[in-house]
């Protein structure tokens, strides 16, 4: 059903993403070792990343690293192992001949004891010694292995070098193919670095996939399917309005489908709720930002509001929260840029996405919600 609020993983319930499947599947084809998936968040990344790792027919593991990080408060590689061992053994389900022989080389890395679709360490596991028995099994039987990390920026949160390995396997082992995702796309490029010759993947090769939103064309026949699909009937009139107010971001369409089409609410109510739902998301994710500066919140309002000028974010940051001197705001506008809060162009600042603009031009911030303002 193209109006499920979950993350797709069937090839019938994404809407189009063809040209990404191709460039996906083609990359993997020629064996390329590092893919980038990036576009802002509720574009369909981890959707496009399920279908195209079950598509490849190759033996995966796909990691959530941002749920990871926010379960565990950190990424321990015990963790890690774990989960891409377990991710593995799944995608080979109904494969039990090679399951078995994966079982066979994973029992022997040090540490590591698999029974089942249990996994056990005696001791620590080694990574990269795990990553490199991987890739001698896939070298062996002709086979390529994907590892997928989902919201990958996380795990330069976790005070372990994960790019150190990441950049190791890339370079030494030529079986694997490491597929990382991000939505706050600046804070991925800064932890893997291609450009930064102080860290360890610069000048790596990446085929980088970055998901756009859909055209008014695309995102209308995405919702006249999806209404069909469910045998409801919207007028044109209604289409046309909800791709003013959503502007070809497939997961606030989805879910105005869904709330729409499955809850059947009316047009207004449907609105109404999918606001709702949005300003509690959007509360959700700029408090983790908060918790650092009170002044994310009062850059992000000004520009909700229309100021996209440095000057004007400034005169009224300093209005509400007090004065603040400019390589700060500097700074602090650079982060919202890196998050993918913020778009910068020649027009000065922006926020991409038109949900999260009218939430944060509407809200106002409950009182004593922040605790800082440095
Ligand atoms: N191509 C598509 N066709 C149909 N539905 C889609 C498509 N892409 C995404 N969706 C729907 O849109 C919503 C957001 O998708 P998804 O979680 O894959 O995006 P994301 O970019 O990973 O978001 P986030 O930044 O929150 O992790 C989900 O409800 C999903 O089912
Ligand atoms: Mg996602």
């Amino acid at each position: 059903m193209l109006f499920d609020l979950q993350p797709k993983r069937r090839r019938e319930d994404l809407y189009d993403r063809e040209e990404e499947l191709k460039e996906f599947s083609e990359a993997i084809e020629l064996g390329e070792t590092l893919i980038l998936l990036l576009g802002i968040r509720r574009l369909g990344k981890s959707s496009l990343l399920n279908v195209a790792l079950s598509e490849s027919g190759k033996p995966f593991s796909k990691i959530d690293v941002r749920s990871l990080y926010f379960t565990h408060g950190s990424i321990p590689q015990e963790l890690l192992a774990r989960k891409l061992i377990e991710g593995l053994l799944k995608s080979l389900k109904g494969r039990d001949k090679v399951r078995m022989e994966l079982v066979n080389v994973l029992s022997r890395v040090k540490g590591v004891k698999v029974s089942g679709i249990q996994v056990e360490f005696d001791e620590k596991p080694d990574l990269a010694g795990l990553l490199e028995r991987l890739d001698a099994w896939a070298e062996k039987t002709g086979r390529r292995v994907i590892i997928a990390f989902d919201e990958a920026q996380y795990l330069r949160l976790s005070g372990i070098r994960y790019d150190g390995l990441i950049a190791y396997a890339v370079d030494n082992l030529p079986n694997l193919t490491f597929v990382l995702t991000g939505s706050e796309v600046g804070m991925l490029h800064d932890f893997i670095g291609l450009d930064n010759p102080k860290k360890p993947l610069f000048g790596r090769y990446a085929r980088e996939i970055t998901l756009k939103r859909f055209s008014r064309e695309q995102s209308g026949d995405f919702l006249r399917r999806g209404f069909e699909e469910l045998g409801v009937k919207v007028q044109e009139e209604e289409i046309e309005r909800v791709i003013d107010n959503l502007d070809g971001i497939v997961g606030w369409l989805t879910l105005y489908g869904y709330l729409r089409g499955v809850r059947k609410l009316s047009e207004k109510e449907a609105i109404e709720e999918l606001f709702e739902r949005a300003k509690a998301l959007v509360l959700d994710e700029v408090s983790a930002l908060t918790r650092y500066s009170a002044r994310y919140w009062y850059i992000l309002k000004a520009v909700s509001l229309g100021n996209n000028s440095w000057s004007s974010i400034k005169e009224y940051v300093e209005f509400k929260a007090g004065k603040i001197n400019d390589a700060k705001l500097s700074a602090l506008l650079k982060n919202l840029v890196k998050y993918g809060y913020l778009k910068k162009s020649r027009d000065g600042y922006s926020i991409p996405d038109p949900v999260i603009k009218e939430v944060l031009k509407r809200v106002n911030l409950p009182l004593g919600k922040f605790l800082t303002l440095p």
